[in-house]
């Protein structure tokens, strides 16, 4: 296997993580694979995405041209773009990591992350978060997401590379319990 690291670089890149993103979708996989698995939540709209690429580019595995994996750059600005996460964003301004107040800025919002089935247990994930620190270290002091508690291998992936629950809640309307997690980006 021999996977490259890099940042979107053209419109098919993001058909790719729009076809990575539909797959991984529980309207596309059981409730076992799920559980097992993963899943993502959010389906993008493919030209908001291709706007928040050419804003921020963000992190992609490729084997080949194949896409191995995925990591969203979602900066702020991107918000109120993506209406599911508003709640997000909003609640995200009232909270505090490591002594430091979100309304203050210095951070952005890991949008999503995906590696592809055949690709998972082998790396890429840490690849990615590498790749992904490299790339935003220099406009950004850490990087935050929220994951459902009942995704454990994301929260498990997320906890071994780094991030750490600063606070967690149920959705109002879904009763999802989401776990909002940060990393620094220092070396
Ligand atoms: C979540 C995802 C990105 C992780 O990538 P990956 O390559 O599968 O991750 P890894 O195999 O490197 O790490 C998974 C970790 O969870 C553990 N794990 C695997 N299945 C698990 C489960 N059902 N419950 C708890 N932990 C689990 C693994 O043992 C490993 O931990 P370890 O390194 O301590 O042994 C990938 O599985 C994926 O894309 N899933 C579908 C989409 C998704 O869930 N995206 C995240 C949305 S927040």
């Amino acid at each position: 296997m021999d996977i490259r690291y890099t940042t979107v670089q053209d419109a098919q890149d993001v058909r790719q993580i729009l076809d990575l993103q539909a797959a991984n979708h529980p309207s596309a996989i059981s409730l076992e694979t799920a559980r097992s698995q993963g899943f993502v939540t959010v389906r993008h709209e493919p030209d908001v995405l291709l706007r928040m690429n050419r804003a921020y580019p963000s992190v992609i595995a490729k084997d080949g041209d194949r896409l191995a994996g995925y990591c969203l750059v979602m900066p702020r600005e991107f918000g109120p773009e993506v209406p599911v996460l508003a709640p997000m964003f909003d609640l995200l301004e009232t909270l505090t990591w490591r002594s430091r107040l979100l309304r203050d800025g210095g951070w952005f919002v890991m949008g999503q992350v995906c590696v592809a089935e055949a690709y998972r247990g082998q790396g890429v994930f840490d690849g990615l978060y590498a790749k992904l620190r490299n790339v935003c270290r220099p406009n950004f002091d850490f990087v935050v997401t929220e994951i459902a508690e009942r995704n454990a291998r994301s929260l498990r992936a997320h906890e071994r590379v780094g991030f750490e629950t600063f606070h967690v809640y149920p959705d109002a309307t879904t009763g999802e319990v989401w776990h909002v997690v940060a990393m620094g980006l220092e070396a």
